[in-house]
């Protein structure tokens, strides 16, 4: 089923919101493509919301110390110990087989941001 969850102009480029469904806690994102995603706001490892966390850009490497930046992927960065997580997949950087948060599809219709759960 489809929730209202905000105006797509109130979500601004880069912004996050915290809203809940269903009691069902969830982090609506707006990229800075101006795409738009929503995830569980809780992290998988202790538990604290993702919305408190930072939305960053990608970074990987193979090696220590080798870093490659990804400008193409947007991470909401976890506020206690840092797991990046994917905002597109829910999947995290280091292990995106084995730890993820959900993803939630969303629509934009009208101005208005909606979110399936
Ligand atoms: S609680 Fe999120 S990374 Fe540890």
């Amino acid at each position: 089923m489809k929730h209202l969850v905000c105006h797509y102009d109130d979500l601004l480029l880069t912004q996050k919101k915290s809203v809940s469904i269903d009691r069902k806690p969830i982090v609506v994102v707006r990229s800075e493509s101006g795409d738009v995603y929503a995830l569980r706001d809780v992290c998988p490892h202790k538990g604290p919301c993702l919305s408190e966390g930072m939305l960053d850009k990608g970074c990987a490497g193979k090696e220590v110390g080798e870093y490659i930046f990804e400008p193409d992927k947007d991470v909401l960065r976890c506020p206690w110990h840092s797991w990046e997580f994917d905002i597109k997949t829910g999947c995290s950087l280091f292990d995106p087989d084995k730890v993820r948060v959900k993803t939630y599809e969303v629509t934009v219709e009208d101005n208005k941001v909606y979110v399936e759960v």
